[in-house]
């Protein structure tokens, strides 16, 4: 049974091979994550390093070859009709928000049919009326007032900023505990990146929703997930794991050096310390990566 101390997610030695006609390739190798209540892990690495296959199994989409995936203590590709309960209520507990809300959102449903059909097909809400009370302050939560300019728009009808936020908000519909967004920020502008970034802080501070939070982008990582963990992936494998400020202000591995030398700094002292760490003036303390 889940108490306090048991992590939101487990990823125990998880491994992806993909058969394809070209050989097996390796997606994850060996991959261990832990994720507790209300906290936020960042998945970084650069494209096909194997994020959103890792994903993919955190939010029980895709079976691993090789493995185990934890939510709230509870295996969740274990066998019989005790399982299948539980998988029911981790595919309710856990929601994927992707990199585009125009493949997610259906184009021919305004913002209140999209918010209100999980809510009525799950009997959270009565009547149309109480529908319509619990969408108003799902627009809210995600910072989309008032409510009644956003409930008849059309997916077409609105910025790709809010677009996500709708996104969200259908996320938020079934009350998640654990939210994974894969890259869910990337395809927008800075300025309204940041402000997505805020909202779903917010979120997770005032719902207690976990994040995994999924980017290539070192600087979105080290915004939102100052106060949490980041896991650097490359091919497929974890190359340094640990508090955020810690991994980004003393980076063990050379490709996490990499990835941070690509990231422009304002911050004149941080860009002091990465020019240290280029000419290999740096501290020896090892921090190594997690145990499984
Ligand atoms: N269904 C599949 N069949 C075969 N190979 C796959 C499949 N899915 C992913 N791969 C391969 O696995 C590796 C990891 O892919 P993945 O999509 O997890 O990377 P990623 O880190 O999310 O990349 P990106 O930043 O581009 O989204 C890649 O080499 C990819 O080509
Ligand atoms: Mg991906």
């Amino acid at each position: 049974m889940a108490d306090e101390t048991t992590p939101l997610l487990q990823l125990d030695g998880i491994t992806q091979v993909f058969r394809t006609r070209r050989g097996d390739v390796r997606a994850v190798d060996n991959v261990s994550l832990n994720l507790g209540v209300g906290e936020v892990l960042c998945l970084v690495g650069q494209s096909g390093s194997g994020k959103s296959t890792s994903a993919k199994i955190a939010s029980g989409l895709l079976k691993p070859t090789d493995g185990e995936v934890r939510f709230e203590g509870a295996s969740i590709f274990g066998r019989g009709r005790s399982h299948s309960a539980t998988f029911k209520g981790f595919r309710r507990a856990v929601q994927y928000v992707h990199q585009d809300p125009y493949a997610s959102l259906n184009p021919i449903q305004d913002v209140f049919t999209t918010l209100s059909a999980p809510l009525r097909r799950h009997r959270l809400v009565k009547s149309r009326a109480e529908a319509r009370e619990r969408v108003s302050e799902l627009l809210a939560q995600v910072g989309l007032t008032p409510a009644e300019t956003f409930l008849p728009k059309f997916p077409h009808q609105m910025s790709g900023g809010q677009r996500q936020r709708v996104a969200v908000a259908r996320a938020l519909t079934l009350e998640p505990r654990l939210i994974i967004a894969d890259e869910a920020t990337s395809m927008l502008d800075v300025s309204i990146r940041i402000g997505l970034l805020s909202m779903l802080t917010k979120l997770r501070k005032d719902l207690g929703v976990g994040f995994l939070f999924i980017t290539h982008d070192l600087a979105m990582a080290k915004y939102f997930g100052r106060e949490g963990d980041i896991a650097v992936m490359h091919q497929g494998r974890i190359v340094e794991y640990g508090p955020t400020l810690e991994v980004i202000s003393n980076p063990q591995d050379a490709y996490t050096q990499a990835l941070l030398e690509a990231v422009p700094e304002p911050d004149p002292d941080l860009a002091k310390r990465k020019r240290e760490i280029r000419l290999g003036v740096r501290s020896s303390s090892h921090r190594g990566t997690p145990a499984a």
